[in-house]
């Protein structure tokens, strides 16, 4: 087998085992990454919660927005962005479905430089 452009995907899933307005955790790489159906759109961030741990994967979705399960932080799942304080993201990932297999890029999304003062 050969090495292809495509290689750091990986399939999590298949299209319809995450029901749409929900998520799960899945193992990318060496990583943990929470992969979320927001009405047909699968978006992906890191899976563990910065506070104590929990699995985000496990949180409830509410118009874009991922709550903690266990203390309720929210965290944007396009992006990361914890709604507490925006200048704080967690890793987000691309995600594609290729036929019926949903893949997350095993690398994360680079993080834009922040020069807000
Ligand atoms: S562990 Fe996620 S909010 Fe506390």
């Amino acid at each position: 087998m050969t090495e292809s452009p495509d290689a750091d995907f990986v399939t999590v899933a298949k299209v319809g085992e995450i029901a749409s307005g929900s998520g799960g955790t899945f193992k990318v790489g060496e990583r943990l990454v929470a992969v979320f159906n927001n009405d047909g759109e699968y978006l992906a961030i890191d899976d563990l919660c910065p506070h104590m741990g929990a699995s985000l994967g496990a949180g409830y979705i509410d118009e874009g927005v991922v709550a903690c399960p266990w203390h309720a932080w929210r965290f944007k799942i396009c992006d990361g962005t914890w709604c507490d304080n925006p200048r704080v993201k967690i890793d987000s990932f691309e995600v594609r479905v290729q036929g019926e297999e949903i893949q997350v890029r095993t690398t994360p999304r680079p993080k834009p430089d922040r020069d807000e003062n």
